[in-house]
C-alpha cells in the first residue's frame, strides 16, 4: 500500500474576449496563414482590462471544486503556477484563497514559466505524499497579454490568457502503475539558456518589461527535451510510451506537439490538442487541456496520461498520472 495524489476534480476558465489571428493583420506584417502554419494557433482569449490572473484562477478553482463535489473548506492548500501574478506580492494563490473564502490551510505561487504547472503538480504531489496536505488545489493561471510587445510579430501572436485547475486528493494505492493518481514526476532546468526566453523587466529593474524569445532556438530544444523528460518519467513509473492513453502537452506550437509525439512513437490520436483555440497560455495550458480533454470525452477514469512542458529558464519536465 502506498499514498497517491489522485485527481478528483478539474475545471477551467477562459476570458470572454476571443481574438482571431486576423486581428493582428491590421497592425503587423503577418497573416492568419503564417500564424496557423507555423504554430497551429487560430485564436486566443484575452482578459478584460479589469480581469487579473487571480480572477481567472478563482473561476477555474471554483469549476474544479464543483467537479469534485467539494467546498473550499475541504481544501488544505493551493499551489498556483503563474509568471503573471496580479501584484509583486502577496501571491496570486493567497488572493484565490481569499476569493474562495478559505480561512485555513496555506497557499503559494510557483514560478517556472511554461513548465509551471508540471512543477506545481510535482510540488503538490510531494506535499501530499509527505502528509502535509490531504487535498490540494493545483492551478495554472496566466495573463500573458499583459507582457506582450504588440510591435513584435514573432511573439505577440502566440500567447493567450486563461486558467485551469485540478483538485488532488490523498488516497491509498496498491503501489503499482495500475493505481490512479500521480505515478512519477521528472523536473529539469538549465539556466545557461536563460536568454532564449525571458521578460526584459521586473521589480529589481523597476520596469514591467515584455516577453522576448528566440523562438527557433527554443523550438530546437523543445522536441528533444520534451520527449526525453516524458520517457524518463514513464521509465520511473515502470511504464513505456506504449502504455500511454493521452499525451497532454504544453500547448505552444502544434509542430512541437506532433514532433514530440512522433519521437515517442505515438500517433496524434493519443494527443489532446487545444493550441488552435487557446494559443500558448504558459502555465495554464496543461490544466486547460486536461479540462477540455475531459469535457470532449477524450480523457476518462483510468486513462494513463503523460503531461510535458518546457519554457523560460529553460525549465522543463513531465508528470505521469492515471486519471
Ligand atoms: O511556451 C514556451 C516555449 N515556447 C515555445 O515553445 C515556442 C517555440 N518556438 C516556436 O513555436 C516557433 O519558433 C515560432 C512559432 C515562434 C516561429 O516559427 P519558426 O518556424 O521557428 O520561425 P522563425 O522564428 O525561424 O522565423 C521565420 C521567419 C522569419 O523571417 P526571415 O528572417 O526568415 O525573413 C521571421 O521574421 O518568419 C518571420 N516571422 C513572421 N512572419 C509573419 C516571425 N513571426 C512572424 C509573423 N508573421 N507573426
Amino acid at each position: 500500500m502506498t499514498g497517491r495524489a489522485v485527481v478528483v476534480g478539474v475545471g477551467h476558465y477562459l476570458p470572454e474576449r476571443v481574438v482571431p489571428n486576423s486581428h493582428f493583420e491590421a497592425t503587423l506584417d503577418t497573416t492568419d496563414e503564417w500564424i496557423q502554419s507555423r504554430s497551429g494557433i487560430q485564436r486566443r482569449h484575452f482578459a478584460a482590462e479589469d480581469e487579473t490572473t487571480s480572477d481567472l484562477a478563482a473561476h477555474a478553482a471554483r469549476a474544479a471544486l464543483a467537479d469534485a463535489g467539494l467546498q473550499a473548506g475541504d481544501i488544505d492548500a493551493i499551489v498556483l503556477a503563474t509568471s503573471t501574478a496580479d501584484l509583486t506580492f502577496p501571491s496570486a494563490a493567497t488572493m484565490v484563497q481569499a476569493a474562495l473564502g478559505m480561512d485555513k490551510g496555506f497557499a503559494f505561487d510557483v514560478q517556472a514559466v511554461c513548465a509551471g504547472f508540471v512543477y506545481a503538480l510535482s510540488t503538490a504531489n510531494a506535499m501530499i505524499l509527505a502528509g502535509q496536505a490531504k487535498r490540494v488545489l493545483v492551478i495554472g493561471a496566466e495573463t500573458f497579454s499583459r507582457i506582450m510587445d504588440w510591435t513584435d510579430r514573432s511573439t505577440c501572436v502566440l500567447f493567450g490568457d486563461g486558467a485551469g485547475a485540478l483538485v488532488l486528493e490523498s488516497q491509498t494505492g496498491a503501489g503499482t502503475s495500475a493505481d490512479r493518481g500521480i505515478l512519477s514526476t521528472d523536473l529539469n532546468s538549465d539556466g545557461r539558456y536563460k536568454d532564449l526566453l525571458y521578460v526584459d523587466g521586473g521589480v529589481s529593474t523597476q520596469t514591467t518589461g515584455h516577453l522576448r524569445m528566440q523562438g527557433n532556438q527554443v523550438f530546437r530544444h523543445a522536441v528533444e527535451k520534451l520527449a526525453s523528460t516524458a520517457e524518463t518519467a514513464l521509465d520511473k513509473a515502470g511504464l513505456s510510451a506504449n502504455d500511454v492513453d493521452w499525451i497532454v502537452p504544453h500547448q505552444a506550437n502544434i509542430r512541437i506537439i506532433s514532433g514530440t509525439a512522433r519521437k515517442m512513437g505515438l500517433s496524434m490520436d493519443h494527443v489532446v490538442v487545444t493550441v488552435q483555440d487557446h494559443g500558448n497560455t504558459s502555465a495554464a495550458s496543461i490544466p486547460l487541456a486536461l479540462s477540455v480533454g475531459k469535457q470532449r470525452g477524450q480523457i476518462n477514469s483510468g486513462d494513463l496520461i503523460v503531461t510535458e512542458a518546457i519554457g523560460g529558464g529553460l525549465a522543463w519536465g513531465a508528470v505521469v498520472l492515471r486519471w
